[in-house]
């Protein structure tokens, strides 16, 4: 079965994601210019956008790599998550931008920026392709935001339900029925 047979509506076509990380990378290279720029990719759902905005980004760059763990499916939640993936690299000094794929209730990110605040870098920033700001349970606004989306279930992009999806060029809904299933 194709994935594509699952997509209710497409929100985003892969030109028009491709247009909004060029706008994105292009403003980080100018303000950047003379930094020390370090982006840094929450995996997994921000890979492909890494991917693409680190391309868009046209002074020098070096990139690092963590992951955390959900806070679970249940309804309850202190916010509190794990780093399951932690960096390679030394962070101190450095001018980091987190590269995220949404921002949704904020509560990952705003763990995960006190957390890395605490290493020491010259200045830490906030990149998300995607926002909802419907969902925002703490206050967090992202420094670089490509665009803002509505209070749906996303995929594609690096975007996952249940792990799959990810490899969608585009950005789209899923069907109502899919989570029913
Ligand atoms: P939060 O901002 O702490 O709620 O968590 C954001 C994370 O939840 C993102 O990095 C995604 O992994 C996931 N997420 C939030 N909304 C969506 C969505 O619409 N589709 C897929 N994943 C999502
Ligand atoms: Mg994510």
């Amino acid at each position: 079965m194709g994935l594509h047979e699952d997509i209710g509506e497409i929100l985003f076509t892969a030109e028009q994601i491709a247009e909004i990380v060029k706008r994105m990378g292009k403003q980080i290279s100018e303000d950047y210019a003379d930094k020390n720029l370090v982006m840094i990719s929450v995996l997994k759902g921000s890979l492909i956008f890494m991917a693409d905005l680190m391309r868009a980004v046209t002074i020098p760059c070096s990139i690092d790599f963590l992951s955390v763990s959900s806070y679970g499916s249940g309804t309850t939640t202190t916010g509190e998550v794990r780093i399951l993936k932690d960096l390679d690299t030394s962070l101190e000094g450095k001018d980091v931008l987190v590269v995220e794929d949404i921002l949704d209730s904020g509560m990952t990110l705003s763990y995960l920026l006190s957390s890395l605040k605490a290493r020491r870098p010259r200045s830490i920033r906030l990149c998300t392709l995607l926002d909802k700001p419907e969902r925002r349970r703490v206050d967090i606004k992202a420094d670089y935001e490509g665009v803002q989306v509505p209070d749906k279930f996303l995929v594609g992009y690096g975007l996952d339900y249940a792990e799959k999806y990810r490899n969608l060029p585009y950005i789209g809904v899923l069907k109502p029925e899919i989570y029913a299933e």
